[in-house]
Protein backbone atom coordinates (compact mmCIF):
# COMPACT_ATOMS: atom_id res chain seq x y z
CA UNK A 1 0.00 0.00 0.00
CA UNK A 2 1.37 3.32 -0.86
CA UNK A 3 0.65 6.40 1.68
CA UNK A 4 -2.26 8.39 1.19
CA UNK A 5 -2.43 11.64 0.54
CA UNK A 6 -1.90 14.05 3.05
CA UNK A 7 -1.78 18.23 3.73
CA UNK A 8 1.87 19.34 3.82
CA UNK A 9 2.22 22.04 6.74
CA UNK A 10 1.74 24.63 3.75
CA UNK A 11 1.37 23.97 -0.09
CA UNK A 12 3.67 25.12 -2.36
CA UNK A 13 3.07 26.11 -6.26
CA UNK A 14 5.74 23.96 -8.02
CA UNK A 15 6.98 24.55 -11.77
CA UNK A 16 8.03 21.59 -13.41
CA UNK A 17 9.84 21.95 -16.90
CA UNK A 18 9.56 18.82 -19.20
CA UNK A 19 6.67 16.31 -18.69
CA UNK A 20 8.88 13.16 -19.49
CA UNK A 21 9.51 10.49 -17.13
CA UNK A 22 11.79 12.21 -14.49
CA UNK A 23 9.13 15.32 -14.99
CA UNK A 24 5.46 13.37 -14.71
CA UNK A 25 6.57 11.38 -11.72
CA UNK A 26 7.76 14.46 -9.78
CA UNK A 27 5.26 16.41 -10.51
CA UNK A 28 2.87 13.35 -9.85
CA UNK A 29 4.66 12.64 -6.64
CA UNK A 30 4.53 16.52 -5.58
CA UNK A 31 0.71 16.67 -6.14
CA UNK A 32 -0.05 13.68 -4.01
CA UNK A 33 1.53 15.38 -1.28
CA UNK A 34 -0.85 18.41 -2.01
CA UNK A 35 1.66 20.46 -3.89
CA UNK A 36 0.16 22.39 -6.66
CA UNK A 37 2.16 21.69 -10.11
CA UNK A 38 2.50 23.76 -12.76
CA UNK A 39 3.85 21.32 -15.48
CA UNK A 40 5.40 23.05 -18.88
CA UNK A 41 5.83 20.97 -22.00
CA UNK A 42 6.80 22.62 -25.45
CA UNK A 43 6.28 19.18 -27.39
CA UNK A 44 2.72 19.58 -29.17
CA UNK A 45 1.85 16.15 -29.35
CA UNK A 46 3.20 15.24 -25.26
CA UNK A 47 1.68 18.20 -24.32
CA UNK A 48 -1.92 17.48 -26.38
CA UNK A 49 -2.17 13.46 -24.35
CA UNK A 50 -1.66 14.91 -21.36
CA UNK A 51 -4.62 17.82 -21.56
CA UNK A 52 -6.84 15.03 -23.05
CA UNK A 53 -6.14 12.84 -20.02
CA UNK A 54 -3.61 10.64 -21.81
CA UNK A 55 -0.25 8.99 -20.02
CA UNK A 56 2.69 9.17 -21.93
CA UNK A 57 4.95 6.81 -20.23
CA UNK A 58 4.63 3.75 -19.52
CA UNK A 59 5.13 2.91 -15.66
CA UNK A 60 2.77 0.64 -13.37
CA UNK A 61 0.22 2.96 -10.95
CA UNK A 62 1.14 6.17 -12.87
CA UNK A 63 -1.56 6.95 -15.04
CA UNK A 64 -3.91 6.39 -11.55
CA UNK A 65 -1.83 9.20 -9.58
CA UNK A 66 -1.08 11.59 -12.28
CA UNK A 67 -4.92 11.40 -12.63
CA UNK A 68 -5.79 11.74 -9.15
CA UNK A 69 -3.56 15.07 -9.37
CA UNK A 70 -5.19 16.68 -12.64
CA UNK A 71 -8.76 15.13 -11.28
CA UNK A 72 -7.82 16.58 -7.90
CA UNK A 73 -6.94 20.37 -9.65
CA UNK A 74 -3.57 20.37 -8.52
CA UNK A 75 -1.76 19.62 -11.64
CA UNK A 76 -2.05 21.35 -14.74
CA UNK A 77 -0.04 21.84 -18.07
CA UNK A 78 0.91 24.63 -19.96
CA UNK A 79 2.53 24.76 -23.57
CA UNK A 80 4.81 27.87 -22.78
CA UNK A 81 7.16 27.79 -19.85
CA UNK A 82 7.00 31.63 -18.70
CA UNK A 83 3.13 30.61 -17.98
CA UNK A 84 4.46 27.19 -15.99
CA UNK A 85 6.56 29.11 -14.03
CA UNK A 86 4.33 32.56 -12.87
CA UNK A 87 3.61 32.28 -9.53
CA UNK A 88 5.67 29.46 -8.50
CA UNK A 89 7.49 29.12 -5.23
CA UNK A 90 10.32 26.75 -7.17
CA UNK A 91 10.95 25.77 -10.73
CA UNK A 92 12.12 22.36 -11.23
CA UNK A 93 14.09 21.78 -14.13
CA UNK A 94 13.46 18.11 -16.00
CA UNK A 95 14.16 17.97 -19.27
CA UNK A 96 16.54 15.66 -21.09
CA UNK A 97 20.32 15.36 -20.49
CA UNK A 98 21.53 13.06 -22.98
CA UNK A 99 24.71 11.56 -24.39
CA UNK A 100 26.72 14.12 -26.43
CA UNK A 101 30.00 13.98 -28.76
CA UNK A 102 32.88 11.76 -26.76
CA UNK A 103 30.63 11.20 -23.83
CA UNK A 104 29.99 14.12 -22.66
CA UNK A 105 26.56 14.97 -21.29
CA UNK A 106 24.62 17.45 -23.33
CA UNK A 107 23.18 20.29 -21.67
CA UNK A 108 21.54 22.04 -24.60
CA UNK A 109 18.02 21.50 -23.03
CA UNK A 110 18.97 22.73 -19.89
CA UNK A 111 20.20 26.12 -21.42
CA UNK A 112 16.78 26.88 -23.48
CA UNK A 113 15.11 25.67 -20.88
CA UNK A 114 16.50 28.46 -18.43
CA UNK A 115 16.12 31.12 -21.68
CA UNK A 116 12.77 30.53 -21.95
CA UNK A 117 12.13 31.81 -18.07
CA UNK A 118 14.38 34.76 -17.91
CA UNK A 119 12.23 37.50 -16.97
CA UNK A 120 9.20 35.47 -15.77
CA UNK A 121 10.51 34.14 -12.45
CA UNK A 122 9.45 35.32 -8.25
CA UNK A 123 12.31 36.51 -7.01
CA UNK A 124 13.60 34.14 -5.04
CA UNK A 125 12.14 31.21 -6.67
CA UNK A 126 14.99 28.38 -6.41
CA UNK A 127 15.58 26.94 -10.25
CA UNK A 128 16.06 23.49 -9.08
CA UNK A 129 18.07 20.96 -11.13
CA UNK A 130 16.43 17.72 -10.98
CA UNK A 131 17.45 16.29 -14.58
CA UNK A 132 21.04 14.28 -14.59
CA UNK A 133 23.96 16.29 -15.01
CA UNK A 134 27.58 15.28 -13.70
CA UNK A 135 29.79 17.32 -11.47
CA UNK A 136 31.04 20.74 -12.63
CA UNK A 137 27.71 21.41 -14.16
CA UNK A 138 26.17 23.86 -11.51
CA UNK A 139 29.18 25.91 -12.35
CA UNK A 140 27.87 25.99 -15.76
CA UNK A 141 24.44 26.07 -15.67
CA UNK A 142 24.57 29.02 -13.31
CA UNK A 143 26.46 30.86 -15.83
CA UNK A 144 23.70 30.27 -18.21
CA UNK A 145 21.49 31.65 -15.36
CA UNK A 146 23.38 35.04 -15.32
CA UNK A 147 23.22 35.13 -19.25
CA UNK A 148 19.52 34.41 -19.08
CA UNK A 149 19.40 37.26 -16.33
CA UNK A 150 18.40 34.56 -13.68
CA UNK A 151 19.51 35.66 -10.45
CA UNK A 152 17.67 33.06 -8.55
CA UNK A 153 19.44 30.27 -6.23
CA UNK A 154 20.49 27.25 -7.90
CA UNK A 155 19.70 23.44 -6.35
CA UNK A 156 20.95 20.28 -7.26
CA UNK A 157 18.25 17.54 -6.65
CA UNK A 158 19.29 14.85 -8.23
CA UNK A 159 16.72 11.54 -9.37
CA UNK A 160 17.10 8.20 -8.57
CA UNK A 161 14.29 6.31 -9.96
CA UNK A 162 14.43 2.91 -10.88
CA UNK A 163 11.88 2.07 -14.67
CA UNK A 164 9.03 -0.20 -13.29
CA UNK A 165 9.36 1.05 -9.96
CA UNK A 166 8.95 4.81 -9.98
CA UNK A 167 5.81 5.27 -8.04
CA UNK A 168 7.27 3.44 -5.53
CA UNK A 169 10.54 5.26 -5.43
CA UNK A 170 8.62 9.01 -5.94
CA UNK A 171 6.31 8.31 -2.80
CA UNK A 172 9.01 6.14 -0.94
CA UNK A 173 12.44 7.31 -1.69
CA UNK A 174 15.25 6.10 -0.14
CA UNK A 175 16.92 9.48 0.19
CA UNK A 176 16.62 13.28 -1.16
CA UNK A 177 19.84 14.80 -1.91
CA UNK A 178 19.68 18.72 -2.13
CA UNK A 179 22.87 20.27 -2.82
CA UNK A 180 23.38 24.39 -3.42
CA UNK A 181 25.04 27.30 -1.68
CA UNK A 182 21.98 29.26 -0.62
CA UNK A 183 20.71 27.42 2.22
CA UNK A 184 17.40 28.82 2.23
CA UNK A 185 16.55 27.30 -0.89
CA UNK A 186 18.02 24.43 -0.19
CA UNK A 187 15.51 24.63 2.86
CA UNK A 188 12.31 25.33 0.87
CA UNK A 189 13.24 22.10 -1.41
CA UNK A 190 13.56 19.99 1.63
CA UNK A 191 10.78 20.91 3.35
CA UNK A 192 8.61 20.19 -0.43
CA UNK A 193 9.68 16.68 0.34
CA UNK A 194 9.26 16.53 4.38
CA UNK A 195 5.85 14.67 4.22
CA UNK A 196 7.45 11.76 2.06
CA UNK A 197 9.38 11.04 5.67
CA UNK A 198 12.40 10.49 3.52
CA UNK A 199 16.29 11.09 5.04
CA UNK A 200 17.19 14.55 3.54
CA UNK A 201 20.77 15.08 2.37
CA UNK A 202 21.83 19.06 2.29
CA UNK A 203 24.81 19.54 1.03
CA UNK A 204 26.98 21.79 -2.02
CA UNK A 205 25.81 21.33 -5.65
CA UNK A 206 28.79 19.38 -6.47
CA UNK A 207 28.53 16.67 -4.21
CA UNK A 208 24.58 16.36 -4.78
CA UNK A 209 25.54 15.75 -8.64
CA UNK A 210 28.58 13.41 -8.09
CA UNK A 211 25.97 11.23 -5.51
CA UNK A 212 23.71 10.24 -8.43
CA UNK A 213 26.64 9.75 -10.51
CA UNK A 214 28.82 8.15 -7.96
CA UNK A 215 25.34 5.91 -7.14
CA UNK A 216 24.99 4.43 -11.24
CA UNK A 217 28.56 3.98 -11.59
CA UNK A 218 29.06 1.70 -8.24
CA UNK A 219 25.71 -0.58 -9.14
CA UNK A 220 27.18 -0.80 -12.96
CA UNK A 221 30.48 -1.89 -11.07
CA UNK A 222 28.83 -4.18 -9.21
CA UNK A 223 27.09 -6.13 -11.74
CA UNK A 224 30.40 -5.54 -13.44
CA UNK A 225 31.81 -7.00 -10.73
CA UNK A 226 29.23 -10.44 -10.76
CA UNK A 227 29.52 -11.06 -14.40
CA UNK A 228 33.37 -11.25 -13.75
CA UNK A 229 32.50 -13.56 -11.13
CA UNK A 230 30.76 -15.38 -13.49
CA UNK A 231 33.23 -15.90 -16.01
CA UNK A 232 35.90 -16.76 -13.58
CA UNK A 233 33.33 -19.57 -12.44
CA UNK A 234 33.32 -21.00 -15.50
CA UNK A 235 36.99 -21.54 -15.48
CA UNK A 236 37.35 -22.66 -12.34
CA UNK A 237 34.53 -25.06 -12.32
CA UNK A 238 32.56 -23.41 -9.70
CA UNK A 239 28.57 -22.27 -9.80
CA UNK A 240 28.46 -18.34 -9.41
CA UNK A 241 24.49 -18.90 -8.20
CA UNK A 242 25.90 -21.04 -5.33
CA UNK A 243 28.78 -18.31 -5.05
CA UNK A 244 26.21 -15.26 -5.32
CA UNK A 245 24.23 -17.20 -2.81
CA UNK A 246 27.19 -16.91 -0.23
CA UNK A 247 27.65 -13.48 -0.52
CA UNK A 248 24.43 -12.32 -0.69
CA UNK A 249 24.10 -13.39 3.46
CA UNK A 250 26.80 -11.30 4.25
CA UNK A 251 24.98 -7.89 5.47
CA UNK A 252 28.10 -5.94 4.38
CA UNK A 253 27.43 -7.09 0.67
CA UNK A 254 23.35 -8.06 0.67
CA UNK A 255 21.89 -9.43 -2.13
CA UNK A 256 20.90 -6.64 -4.71
CA UNK A 257 22.67 -6.29 -8.24
CA UNK A 258 24.08 -9.28 -7.45
CA UNK A 259 22.15 -10.96 -10.98
CA UNK A 260 24.72 -12.05 -13.77
CA UNK A 261 23.23 -11.03 -17.17
CA UNK A 262 24.18 -9.57 -20.61
CA UNK A 263 25.68 -6.37 -19.05
CA UNK A 264 23.88 -3.71 -17.56
CA UNK A 265 22.02 -1.25 -20.20
CA UNK A 266 19.01 1.38 -20.29
CA UNK A 267 18.96 4.93 -19.92
CA UNK A 268 21.15 5.48 -17.40
CA UNK A 269 23.55 3.26 -16.44
CA UNK A 270 26.00 3.10 -19.61
CA UNK A 271 25.54 6.62 -20.35
CA UNK A 272 26.17 8.16 -16.24
CA UNK A 273 29.29 5.98 -15.92
CA UNK A 274 30.55 7.25 -19.69
CA UNK A 275 29.88 10.37 -18.53
CA UNK A 276 31.36 9.86 -14.89
CA UNK A 277 34.78 9.17 -16.63
CA UNK A 278 34.65 12.29 -18.65
CA UNK A 279 33.91 14.51 -15.92
CA UNK A 280 36.80 13.34 -14.04
CA UNK A 281 38.89 13.31 -17.28
CA UNK A 282 37.89 17.49 -17.71
CA UNK A 283 39.59 17.77 -14.19
CA UNK A 284 42.90 15.59 -14.92
CA UNK A 285 41.67 12.85 -13.19
CA UNK A 286 41.59 9.20 -14.77
CA UNK A 287 39.04 7.44 -13.15
CA UNK A 288 40.69 3.79 -14.94
CA UNK A 289 38.37 1.30 -12.53
CA UNK A 290 35.39 3.04 -14.00
CA UNK A 291 36.93 3.11 -17.83
CA UNK A 292 37.18 -0.82 -17.21
CA UNK A 293 33.97 -1.40 -16.10
CA UNK A 294 32.73 0.25 -19.62
CA UNK A 295 35.48 -2.30 -21.59
CA UNK A 296 34.24 -5.18 -19.51
CA UNK A 297 30.58 -4.60 -19.91
CA UNK A 298 31.06 -3.82 -23.64
CA UNK A 299 32.89 -7.41 -23.68
CA UNK A 300 29.88 -9.13 -21.88
CA UNK A 301 27.74 -8.98 -25.07
CA UNK A 302 30.32 -11.29 -27.11
CA UNK A 303 30.94 -13.58 -24.30
CA UNK A 304 27.24 -14.26 -24.91
CA UNK A 305 27.44 -14.27 -28.38
CA UNK A 306 30.06 -16.80 -28.29
CA UNK A 307 28.78 -19.12 -26.42
CA UNK A 308 26.01 -19.67 -29.21
CA UNK A 309 28.40 -19.77 -31.79
CA UNK A 310 30.33 -22.41 -29.90
CA UNK A 311 26.87 -24.58 -29.35
CA UNK A 312 26.36 -24.52 -33.00
CA UNK A 313 29.40 -24.07 -34.42
CA UNK A 314 28.76 -21.30 -37.22
CA UNK A 315 26.13 -18.79 -36.78
CA UNK A 316 25.63 -18.68 -40.79
CA UNK A 317 21.79 -19.37 -41.73
CA UNK A 318 21.12 -20.46 -38.29
CA UNK A 319 17.78 -19.06 -36.45
CA UNK A 320 17.90 -17.99 -33.00
CA UNK A 321 14.88 -17.58 -30.99
CA UNK A 322 15.66 -14.68 -29.07
CA UNK A 323 13.42 -14.34 -25.49
CA UNK A 324 13.48 -10.67 -23.93
CA UNK A 325 14.08 -7.13 -26.31
CA UNK A 326 13.74 -4.46 -23.07
CA UNK A 327 16.91 -3.46 -21.37
CA UNK A 328 15.46 -5.25 -18.23
CA UNK A 329 12.20 -7.18 -17.46
CA UNK A 330 9.20 -5.33 -16.61
CA UNK A 331 9.49 -2.12 -18.96
CA UNK A 332 8.99 -1.89 -22.54
CA UNK A 333 11.71 0.54 -23.24
CA UNK A 334 15.02 -0.71 -25.25
CA UNK A 335 17.48 2.08 -25.22
CA UNK A 336 20.86 0.55 -24.43
CA UNK A 337 19.22 -2.48 -24.58
CA UNK A 338 21.38 -5.55 -24.01
CA UNK A 339 19.15 -7.77 -26.00
CA UNK A 340 19.12 -5.44 -29.06
CA UNK A 341 22.96 -5.36 -28.70
CA UNK A 342 23.29 -9.01 -28.75
CA UNK A 343 20.29 -9.52 -31.81
CA UNK A 344 22.45 -7.16 -33.95
CA UNK A 345 25.72 -9.10 -33.31
CA UNK A 346 23.77 -12.32 -34.01
CA UNK A 347 21.93 -10.79 -37.32
CA UNK A 348 26.09 -9.64 -38.30
CA UNK A 349 27.18 -12.64 -37.70
CA UNK A 350 24.83 -14.07 -40.35
CA UNK A 351 21.93 -15.92 -38.43
CA UNK A 352 18.08 -14.16 -38.49
CA UNK A 353 16.46 -13.62 -35.05
CA UNK A 354 12.99 -14.47 -34.01
CA UNK A 355 12.13 -12.52 -30.95
CA UNK A 356 9.61 -12.35 -28.24
CA UNK A 357 9.10 -10.09 -25.68
CA UNK A 358 5.84 -8.96 -23.32
CA UNK A 359 6.19 -5.25 -23.91
CA UNK A 360 8.97 -4.31 -26.23
CA UNK A 361 9.27 -4.07 -30.07
CA UNK A 362 12.25 -3.76 -32.43
CA UNK A 363 12.48 -3.41 -35.74
CA UNK A 364 15.57 -4.55 -37.55
CA UNK A 365 16.31 -6.51 -41.00
CA UNK A 366 16.54 -9.93 -40.41
CA UNK A 367 14.81 -9.93 -36.77
CA UNK A 368 11.27 -11.43 -36.98
CA UNK A 369 8.93 -10.67 -33.92
CA UNK A 370 6.86 -13.80 -32.68
CA UNK A 371 3.12 -13.60 -30.22
CA UNK A 372 4.86 -15.99 -27.61
CA UNK A 373 7.57 -17.90 -26.61
CA UNK A 374 6.66 -20.58 -28.61
CA UNK A 375 6.25 -19.42 -31.38
CA UNK A 376 9.85 -17.91 -31.29
CA UNK A 377 11.51 -20.99 -30.47
CA UNK A 378 9.70 -22.55 -33.78
CA UNK A 379 12.04 -24.16 -35.99
CA UNK A 380 15.19 -22.45 -34.08
CA UNK A 381 18.36 -23.78 -33.72
CA UNK A 382 18.96 -21.96 -30.50
CA UNK A 383 17.22 -19.90 -27.71
CA UNK A 384 18.82 -17.07 -26.15
CA UNK A 385 16.91 -15.53 -22.83
CA UNK A 386 18.23 -12.20 -23.08
CA UNK A 387 16.03 -9.83 -21.11
CA UNK A 388 14.79 -11.18 -17.03
CA UNK A 389 10.90 -11.32 -17.54
CA UNK A 390 10.15 -13.50 -14.40
CA UNK A 391 7.55 -15.44 -17.11
CA UNK A 392 11.18 -17.04 -18.65
CA UNK A 393 11.78 -18.57 -15.81
CA UNK A 394 8.62 -20.56 -16.16
CA UNK A 395 9.39 -21.66 -19.47
CA UNK A 396 6.99 -24.97 -20.72
CA UNK A 397 10.70 -26.62 -21.48
CA UNK A 398 8.30 -29.61 -22.79
CA UNK A 399 6.55 -27.12 -25.38
CA UNK A 400 9.57 -25.30 -25.98
CA UNK A 401 11.14 -29.07 -27.07
CA UNK A 402 8.70 -29.83 -29.21
CA UNK A 403 9.17 -26.82 -31.49
CA UNK A 404 12.62 -26.40 -31.45
CA UNK A 405 14.50 -27.74 -34.44
CA UNK A 406 18.06 -27.78 -31.80
CA UNK A 407 18.66 -27.85 -28.45
CA UNK A 408 20.73 -25.19 -27.10
CA UNK A 409 19.78 -23.13 -24.58
CA UNK A 410 22.03 -19.88 -23.69
CA UNK A 411 20.37 -18.56 -21.00
CA UNK A 412 22.27 -14.92 -20.39
CA UNK A 413 20.03 -14.33 -17.23
CA UNK A 414 20.57 -17.54 -15.39
CA UNK A 415 16.66 -17.67 -14.82
CA UNK A 416 16.01 -21.26 -15.66
CA UNK A 417 16.39 -23.97 -13.66
CA UNK A 418 19.74 -25.92 -15.08
CA UNK A 419 18.98 -29.18 -14.13
CA UNK A 420 15.46 -29.39 -15.07
CA UNK A 421 16.61 -28.17 -18.78
CA UNK A 422 19.24 -30.73 -18.80
CA UNK A 423 16.50 -33.11 -17.77
CA UNK A 424 14.54 -32.20 -20.82
CA UNK A 425 17.02 -32.82 -22.68
CA UNK A 426 18.76 -29.31 -23.71
CA UNK A 427 22.15 -28.51 -24.30
CA UNK A 428 22.19 -25.60 -21.39
CA UNK A 429 24.64 -23.02 -21.37
CA UNK A 430 24.09 -20.00 -18.08
CA UNK A 431 26.39 -17.78 -17.16
CA UNK A 432 28.84 -19.26 -14.69
CA UNK A 433 27.59 -22.74 -14.10
C1 LIG B 1 18.89 2.80 -12.93
C2 LIG B 1 19.09 3.07 -11.44
O1 LIG B 1 18.71 1.90 -10.70
C3 LIG B 1 18.27 4.27 -11.00
O2 LIG B 1 18.51 4.57 -9.62
C4 LIG B 1 18.66 5.46 -11.85
O3 LIG B 1 17.89 6.62 -11.50
C5 LIG B 1 18.49 5.15 -13.33
O4 LIG B 1 19.24 3.96 -13.66
P1 LIG B 1 17.05 1.64 -14.44
O5 LIG B 1 17.75 2.16 -15.66
O6 LIG B 1 15.56 1.70 -14.39
O7 LIG B 1 17.54 2.43 -13.14
O8 LIG B 1 17.52 0.13 -14.32
P2 LIG B 1 17.98 -0.92 -13.20
O9 LIG B 1 16.81 -1.66 -12.70
O10 LIG B 1 18.85 -0.31 -12.20
O11 LIG B 1 18.83 -1.91 -14.16
C6 LIG B 1 19.89 -1.39 -14.98
C7 LIG B 1 20.51 -2.47 -15.81
O12 LIG B 1 21.25 -3.37 -15.01
C8 LIG B 1 19.51 -3.33 -16.58
O13 LIG B 1 20.04 -3.60 -17.87
C9 LIG B 1 19.42 -4.61 -15.75
O14 LIG B 1 19.04 -5.75 -16.49
C10 LIG B 1 20.85 -4.71 -15.26
N1 LIG B 1 20.99 -5.48 -14.01
C11 LIG B 1 20.45 -5.03 -12.85
C12 LIG B 1 21.74 -6.66 -14.01
O15 LIG B 1 22.27 -7.09 -15.05
N2 LIG B 1 21.91 -7.32 -12.83
C13 LIG B 1 21.36 -6.91 -11.65
O16 LIG B 1 21.56 -7.58 -10.63
C14 LIG B 1 20.61 -5.71 -11.67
Amino acid sequence: MLPTSEQPAFVRTVAVLGAGYVGLTTAAGFAHIGHTVRVGESAPERLATLEAGGVPISEPGMDDLLRAGVGGGRITFHAANPDAVAGADVVFIAVPTPEGPGGVVDLSSVHTALESIGGFLDQGAPVVVKSSVPPGSAEIIRRAMDEAGIGNPLVINPEFLQEGRAVEGVLRPHRVVIGGADTEAVALVAELHEPLGAPIVRTDAASAELTKYAANSYLATRITFVNSIAHLAEDVGADVEAVLDGLSHDPRIGGHYLRPGPGYGGSCFPKDVRALVRAAEAHGHDLRMLRTVVETNDAQLGRVVGKLSAGLGNLVGKTVAMLGIAFKGGTDDTRSSPAIALADRILAAGATVRAFDPAATVERDGLELAGDEVEAASGADALLIATEWPQFADLDLEAIAAVMRGRLIVDARNMLDRDAAIAAGFDYRGLGR
